[in-house]
């Protein structure tokens, strides 16, 4: 009984390494040394070849290397039967946290101005907002969202989250469903995206949402690309309504080079950095999960294949 392990393009050994360091006892696979497929009970994937699952008639459970699983629900070749769990690690919530935190300070204080400014050689003041000038609305009160809207809050910002359905107190003040979005929107002056991407939420920052947004809003993308429309958001930006916007994943990655976002004076860009999973932090939880999966015991971190996240 082996894992199974594919993420194209990304170094691996560090992964292994954890892995043999969580337990030396289970065999490691890369698809390309995979000589009976029937061995292969577990597999860790990010962005696998769609359909490639198939030839292991013995594979119980798939892991995502990180925390979103949308590039397994959107390959319709992996059975029902089969379990899929996500990663959850207080490390990538919380560098989740800092990475938002990073982006409120830089939009309040205005620093992609000053960088295109030095770009120019030109020593030029402007003014700037306080913490308490703003209210940030978080999309996505999940195990990652709730982390990084009660540590803004924590640090002294006005925050609301945003979820699908009614959910425990908190320790910001938390808006659900259809009936409750344009309220908690009228007071997102920063809106951070952290849904998880699922037919349901594709698509969702789209114009309607962008103008329900207070004047000069800002846009914070760190769930996934295609939450996105994108000409709705660059239109919303361009009439002077949204403020700008910073955007850390897309659709597809890496960004095409000819894509109008590299260009936009009111985007920003980072290439998917918001967390990097550590191996040696998850290497366990994916051990224990392999173990439970051969015994047949309940796993961690399950997907509901239903809710699709
Ligand atoms: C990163 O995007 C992740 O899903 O962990």
């Amino acid at each position: 009984m082996a894992i199974l392990i594919i993420s194209p393009g990304r170094n691996l050994k560090r992964w292994t390494d954890a892995l043999y360091a969580a337990d030396p006892s289970v065999p490691l696979f890369f698809p390309e040394h995979v000589k009976d497929p029937a061995k292969i009970t577990f597999a860790l994937a990010w962005n696998h070849p769609k359909g490639m699952f198939r030839s292991c008639p013995n594979l119980r459970c798939i892991s995502s290397f990180g925390a979103g699983v949308d590039h397994l629900m959107n390959d319709t070749d992996i059975p029902p039967y089969i379990e899929i769990v996500r990663i959850i690690d207080p490390l990538l919530s919380n560098d989740m946290f800092e990475f938002s935190l990073a982006l409120v300070m830089k939009h309040l204080r205005k620093l992609s101005r000053f960088c295109r400014y030095q770009s120019k050689g030109l020593w030029k003041k402007h003014g700037y907002l306080r913490m308490t000038d703003i209210g940030i609305g978080i999309m996505g009160t999940g195990v990652i969202g709730n982390h990084v809207a009660s540590g803004l809050q924590n640090v002294g910002f006005r925050v609301s989250g945003w979820g699908r359905k009614p959910g425990p107190k908190r320790v910001y003040k938390r808006y659900h469903g259809a009936e409750q979005l344009d309220t908690f929107l009228s007071a997102s002056d920063v809106l951070i995206n952290l849904l998880p991407l699922t037919s349901q939420t594709k698509g969702i920052i789209n114009r309607s949402l962008l103008m329900k947004l207070p004047p000069d809003a800002y846009v914070v993308n760190l769930g996934r690309g295609a939450h996105i429309a994108e000409e709705d958001l660059i239109r919303t930006i361009d009439e002077g309504h949204i403020s700008g916007a910073h955007l850390d994943v897309f659709d597809p990655e890496p960004l095409p080079g000819s894509h109008p976002f590299w260009t936009h004076p009111g985007i920003d860009i980072t290439p998917h950095v918001a967390s990097l999973t550590d191996p040696r932090s998850v290497a366990p939880q994916v051990m224990e999960n392999y173990r439970r999966a051969e015994e047949g015991k309940p796993l961690k971190n399950l997907v509901s294949r239903e809710l699709e996240y």
